[in-house]
């Protein structure tokens, strides 16, 4: 289902029971057996990172925010509690709140503490995850109205009629930003600025840059479940686009790429492997890798940068004692803005 085709009369419920979508788990999505061949077809292979969030992704995903070594969870989820008085301050209790890549929604609980007859408007992809995070949510939540929109956020959100002319506010947490390159870092930023309209807010989640060490054990943590995120990619074109690959023959890599400012994840062949996907035949060397994910840093400068390029001007700006993390709340530039 695509968010233009939403069906809004589902917002009268609060308790919104999505229809399941007819394609079987092993059934194939015609855009990610594109992006698959297309990736594995170029000289340096890479695999899009919205990819990792099948059902399995999304639950490992969700076991790495709970990880020792993987601060952005718990930095940001502070600074959630910091925040939300605020927000629910300057916006008011029953705001608009529209998350994009929604997954568990459990960092939204920490706003809709403070704002708890808000409309809330989680965007995700994983359409068994977003069905079970709200079913979850609204129990607890009984006041929010909630509208589920399953779809990729890259794409525009049409927002529910129960908006209203009131206040909007976008949710972008996690730096999920950073799986971006700046490029389209700024496009999505546009796009959101479009989707949520003037005068709306955004509060938005950056990973700062810091020293090599703690990033990389950010990312290649030693219970492995990093690695396994990771690999669990290929199980997934396995199972889903009749893969062959030998998925013990590859093995997770984190490296730091100082020139973009980002930690970059990759699958590299233990040894010269071949295999087919989706009929189609392919060939690693030993070393070579599958470049599958960017996550870039930022320093403040940065982030104050990417946000205007976007078309947002940033109003507050929290980080803990380390720097760490940074939680921004942006205001849409208005388009008269600048002779
Ligand atoms: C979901 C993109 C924010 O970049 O930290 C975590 C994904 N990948 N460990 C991140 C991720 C490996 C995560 N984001």
């Amino acid at each position: 289902m695509h968010a233009r085709d939403f069906e809004f009369a589902l917002a009268a419920s609060a308790a919104v029971p999505l229809p399941q979508p007819d394609r079987k788990a092993d059934d194939c999505d015609p855009a990610f057996r594109k992006d698959v061949l297309d990736g594995l077809s170029q000289s340096r292979k890479v695999i899009p990172a919205r990819w990792f969030y099948d059902l399995e992704g999304s639950r490992l995903f969700e076991q790495i925010t709970g990880l020792a070594d993987y601060y952005p969870t718990r930095v940001e989820t502070a600074l959630l509690r910091q925040c939300a008085s605020l927000v629910a301050a300057r916006l008011g209790t029953a705001a608009m709140i529209v998350e994009f890549g929604s997954g568990s929604s459990i960092k939204t609980r920490m706003l809709l503490d403070a704002m708890p007859q808000a409309t809330y408007v989680p965007v995700e992809i994983c359409g068994a995850f977003l069905a079970e995070s709200c079913a979850t949510l609204a129990r607890d939540y009984p006041e929010v109205a909630i509208v589920p929109v399953e779809a990729n956020f890259m794409d525009p959100v049409q927002l529910p009629p129960s908006r209203d002319g009131g206040p909007v506010l976008g949710f972008f947490p996690g730096s999920t930003i950073g799986n971006l390159l700046p490029s389209a870092a700024v496009d999505l930023l546009r796009t959101m600025r479009v989707s949520l309209g003037a005068g709306s807010n955004l509060l938005i989640g950056m990973d700062a840059v810091k020293s090599t060490d703690r990033l990389l054990r950010a990312y290649d943590d030693d219970e492995g479940i990093t690695a396994r995120f990771n690999l669990n990619l290929l199980h997934r074109i396995n199972r889903e686009l009749q893969g062959t690959i030998p998925v013990g023959a590859f093995r997770h890599r984190a490296v730091w790429n100082a020139g973009w400012t980002r930690i970059e994840m990759h699958l590299e062949a233990m040894d010269a492997v071949s295999f087919e996907v989706a009929g189609e035949p392919f060939r690693l060397d030993e070393g070579e890798t599958i470049h599958t994910e960017n996550c870039h840093k930022y320093t403040p400068q940065q982030m104050r940068l990417l946000l205007q390029a976007g078309g947002w001007s940033e109003t507050r700006h929290w980080t803990d004692g380390n720097g760490d993390y940074a939680l921004i709340l942006a205001e849409a530039v208005p388009d008269e803005c600048g002779p």
